[in-house]
């Protein structure tokens, strides 16, 4: 997963994709001349200050200054990395990733294993062994949708079926035991299999490929299981249980389309709210939310609803989970089912429109702290009540929309007898203007950079014919701005030639997030002016920068002159001409 992605899949990526379709998924875009524009989904705004240039392939936010390619934009709304998002790309697009001059992916092996495996707990599941199995299934109401979509299966009664099947199709016993699939018999002669005699999930990563299992104890009449219920596969090269949730790759879209997903615990818990049309659900399996979790979901959602089965809601892992879901801008809402159900059997219960209202119904997460609170008898003391609205203070805080969070002090104040006025300076809501510091979106602004720099780059990379005349008179190192000189050292290194704007090539070559959005500004500024008028401000560019540095050298021969004179040595004739000669040309030749 983590090898580089070929530079020729880039480019094919980005020569394929279309950004006005990509972006479009996310923003509502509306043609203006050339470009598109829309709601920037990187900040909040009500004037459309975002834009799209399928031309040049790029997109820009007047507002927040976000700007890129395609891919760039993928990175940034998905919570991707490079690679990820190109790959993401990739396969929307069609590209193949596979490039003859790649190394081999070393987890390649991993995943053809887990697919190999997948298909045999399958074929385990309809044979004739299958039966205890499915069975199960039809007494958990597992339609054969549901076992189709979620591609489960059976793992037989038997030491080393699946050992035997995997290693005669040619998988190396190693390979099996890295997996977790298979373990090594104490005598050190073969291995034996993980998962017997259980219905298994698969669980896959965000791309939909089977990356580890679940197998769920098959229940036996009543006798005491000496068996844990499920087991699970251990941490393997390509599963980190803490990285992804169960179900993901089905519920993206739906998640995407609502703006909203609904976790859930279980296997069986997110299966059955897809069986029943409600696809917006994944799984935590069980375990605290972790920050990847949240990643996967932020790009994606502006608001979940936790639903906890009654037993197992709070603790201090949950409150940690509001916390990490807050912190990424997410609206957070908790419902609790009665005592005893959980999603899979409230569905079978009461149906599906039940549950929907009851999440729709979901309380704030400040209500559901507080009415945790009070369910523990130190919160009618006053220093218990205060150590609770201490725990919860800080998680309010944390929501950017002071309006938001004013309602939330409402509701705290209402449900835990503490007025507003008094919990209000706790919550950042006094009669001072600001409220907590709001992460500010990242800036480049062109402001604060040399006007002259800023403009030689932009219009390089709008007529990169210019670059023969500049790049002779014109080094990187004679640029102030680390940023511009960067993106002249590019310009230089890749030498465009022709009449056409460069940005796109440049983009594709950034190597910083501020590079790009500084490339992005720069293209979304039309240069209008007649070819005179650059002429004119290409030659003002470079006065100045050859203006620059006579100052520089003369700074240079008035330090040495003066060095000579501290030490008392007579001056060099030549020094003093030079100086001269530079102190003239600088007052005469520049206006
Ligand atoms: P639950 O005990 O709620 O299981 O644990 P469940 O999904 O409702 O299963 P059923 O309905 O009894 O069949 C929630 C999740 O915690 C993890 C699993 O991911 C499970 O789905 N878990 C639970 C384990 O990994 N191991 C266990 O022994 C128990
Ligand atoms: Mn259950």
């Amino acid at each position: 997963m983590a090898h580089r992605i070929p530079e020729t899949v880039v480019e094919e990526v980005l020569r394929r994709a279309d950004i006005v379709a990509v972006v479009g998924e996310y923003v509502r875009l509306r043609k203006s001349g050339a470009s598109y524009k829309g709601l920037c989904p990187f900040h909040q705004e009500k004037t459309p200050s975002f834009t799209v240039s399928p031309d040049k392939g790029l997109f820009y936010c007047f507002g927040c200054q976000a700007g890129g390619n395609v891919v760039h934009f993928v990175m940034r709304r998905e919570g991707l990395s490079f690679p990820e998002a190109v790959r993401h790309l990739a396969a929307r697009y069609g590209v193949p990733l596979a490039d003859t001059a790649a190394p081999p992916d070393r987890f390649e092996p991993f995943y053809r294993l887990h697919r190999a495996a997948v298909a045999f707990f399958q074929k385990c599941l309809q044979e004739a062994i299958g039966q205890p199995a499915r069975a199960y299934c039809r007494q958990r109401q597992l339609s054969p949708e549901s076992i189709a979509r979620f591609e489960l299966g059976y793992a037989p009664a038997s030491w080393d079926a699946l050992s035997r099947e995997l290693q005669r199709q040619g998988f190396a016993r190693e390979l099996l035991v890295a997996s977790g699939l298979a373990a090594m018999r104490s005598d050190g002669r073969g291995c034996y299999d993980r998962f017997r005699h259980r219905l298994i999930f698969p669980i896959h990563d965000r791309y939909g490929r089977p990356v580890a299992f679940g197998g769920r104890a098959l229940e036996t009449g009543g006798e005491a299981p000496a068996v844990p219920k499920y087991l699970n596969s251990p941490e393997t090269p390509i599963f980190h249980k803490g990285r992804l949730l169960y179900g993901f790759h089905l519920a993206k879209a739906a998640i995407r389309q609502r703006g909203l997903a609904i976790l859930v615990e279980g296997y069986t818990d997110v299966i059955a709210c897809h069986s029943h049309g409600i696809a917006n659900v994944v799984g935590t399996l069980g375990t605290a939310l972790t920050e990847e979790q949240v990643r996967l979901l932020k790009g994606l959602a502006s608001e979940v609803v936790l639903v906890f089965d009654s037993d197992a809601a709070g603790g201090a892992a949950t409150e940690r989970g509001l916390a990490l879901l807050l912190d990424a801008g997410l609206r957070v809402r908790v419902a609790v089912l009665p005592a005893g159900e959980d999603p899979d059997s409230c569905l079978r219960r009461y149906g599906a429109e039940a549950f929907v209202r009851r999440v729709e119904a979901a309380e704030s997460f400040v209500a559901y702290l507080v009415g945790r609170g009070r369910a523990q008898p130190a919160f009618d003391t006053p220093a218990g009540r205060a150590d609770w609205i201490a725990r919860i203070v800080p998680l309010l805080r944390k929501v950017p929309s002071p309006v938001e969070r004013w309602g939330y002090l409402v509701e705290l104040a209402d449900k835990s007898g503490v007025p507003v006025a008094v919990l209000q300076r706790e919550v950042g809501l006094d009669a001072a203007p600001a409220g907590p510091p709001l992460a500010p979106p990242p800036r480049v602004p062109a402001a604060g950079r040399p006007a002259e720099e800023y403009t030689l780059v932009r219009l390089l990379c709008h007529k990169p014919r210019l670059l023969q005349e500049v790049r002779e008179r014109v080094c990187p190192e004679d640029f102030r701005d680390p940023l511009l000189r960067a993106l002249y050292a590019l310009l230089l290194r890749l030498a465009p030639q022709g009449e056409e704007a460069v940005f796109a090539t440049l983009l594709r070559h950034a190597e910083t997030p501020a590079q790009e959005q500084l490339l992005a500004q720069m293209a979304v500024e039309p240069l209008e002016a007649e070819a005179a008028e650059i002429a004119r401000a290409l030659a003002d560019c470079m006065a100045k920068f050859q203006q620059r540095r006579l100052q520089a050298k003369r700074q240079q021969l008035k330090a040495q002159i003066q060095e000579a004179e501290r030490r008392g040595v007579p001056v060099a004739d030549s020094l003093l001409r030079a100086y001269h000669e530079l102190s003239r040309e600088l007052h005469s030749g520049f206006s």
